[in-house]
């Protein structure tokens, strides 16, 4: 099952645009600043609810423009799920089969999305909050159950925040460690697995698309010769002096070594982009055959970033899985992927199928 339409309004530069998508393979081309990413971008959102680009809703507004509406219709064997994400200055709307969603989650179930684009190698060089939140959308469509604990995770944070912030007696800041354990718990135990699956999966296709040794750790947030309780209360003093809780999950690190040394500051863009990019591609294969709609993974203009042989084993790693593939290239040639079930081209904003 894929996303089979998509419907753009005053997001960016496009004014407004349709385009009935193949389940396998779109190609969109065009020339620069035409809208590709743009397009991109649109699908990104409707699937996660935030863009890949920018943390400021109205930078997505078409200039002159109140709102932007993004529509698309995921089709499942017995109909077409209908959902939708409205953006205006104040915030995000969404709506799945009618019905307003309580949390982004419901978007993520309904369209798994995914991108590897230019700026791909933020993955590797940023702080470890990217790398949890690409760790978080993985464990989340293998283990549905995750989003709630993760959220009841960082409810119990926050008040324990807010109360030692305020300087409030002791007793009512550690009211909040059991959810804060028993929740911190569940968190760390869901990811542990996960990194153990993905990092069997990262060795591969690191091996095919580096032709290097990529190992992956997950590090828990405190010291794992402790349990997280010994830690939370061992953390106390500390904790009281800076006004936040110090140790848990939301301190985690995914942990990447290339050839058994780590990767920040000592591998080239290009390394960085490919490493960032195989990570993603294990993260795909990993999706599971049993969820109801297959991964859709959007490639942003791909010639640019890698030469032929990497384009070469990126198909390949890719062709093997079920996804829905959405590709932006410059030139409206483009060979790689084979052919595409359904092209357009953009122009200034303007979409036209091909
Ligand atoms: N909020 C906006 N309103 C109108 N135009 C925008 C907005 N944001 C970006 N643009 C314009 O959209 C154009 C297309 O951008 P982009 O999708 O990145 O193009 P491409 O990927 O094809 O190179 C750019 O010229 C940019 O200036
Ligand atoms: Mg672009």
């Amino acid at each position: 099952m894929s996303l089979r339409r998509v419907q753009v309004t005053d997001f960016r530069c496009l004014q407004s645009a349709a385009l009935d998508l193949d389940p396998r393979f779109t190609l969109i081309s065009g020339p620069n600043a035409s809208g590709k990413t743009s397009l991109l971008e649109a699908i990104y959102i409707l699937g996660r609810g935030r863009s890949f680009r920018t943390r400021r809703l109205e930078h997505l507004i078409r200039q002159g423009a109140e709102q932007f509406v993004v529509f698309g219709e995921v089709e499942t064997p017995d109909r077409r799920i209908p959902m939708g994400v409205e953006g205006m200055a104040a915030g995000i709307r969404a709506r799945v089969a009618g019905e307003k969603t309580s949390s982004l989650a419901e978007l993520a179930l309904m369209l798994p999305v995914q991108i590897i684009d230019p700026e791909v190698h933020r993955l590797i060089e940023e702080g470890p909050s990217r790398r949890r939140r690409f760790l978080d959308w993985g464990v989340f469509h293998v283990e549905p159950s995750f989003i709630g604990h993760w959220q009841r995770y960082h409810q119990a944070l926050k008040q324990r925040n807010a109360a030692l912030k305020s300087r409030q007696p002791r007793a009512v800041i550690s009211a909040w460690d059991p959810d804060l354990v028993r929740y911190g718990d569940l968190v760390t135990d869901a990811r542990s697995r996960y990194v153990a699956f993905l990092a069997h999966q990262a060795e591969t296709v690191g091996r095919n698309l580096l032709g290097m040794d990529l190992t992956l750790s997950y590090r828990p947030g405190w010291s794992r010769e402790q349990s997280f309780s010994e830690a939370v209360q061992q953390s106390w003093n500390h904790d009281q002096e800076s006004g936040a809780t110090q140790v848990g999950p939301h301190r985690a690190e995914l942990s990447i070594r290339l050839e058994g040394m780590g990767v920040k500051d000592r591998i080239s863009r290009g390394q960085q982009k490919l490493l960032a990019a195989a990570l993603l591609l294990a993260q795909v294969k990993l999706f599971p055959e049993s969820a109801p709609v297959q991964p859709c993974l959007l490639l942003d203009d791909p010639a640019a970033e890698l030469d032929d042989d990497r384009l070469a084993g990126l198909i390949r790693e890719v062709s093997e899985h079920s996804v829905q593939l959405i590709v932006t290239t410059l030139h409206g040639e483009f060979a790689a992927f084979g052919a595409p079930g359904r092209r357009f081209t953009v122009d200034a904003g303007r979409v036209v199928p091909h």
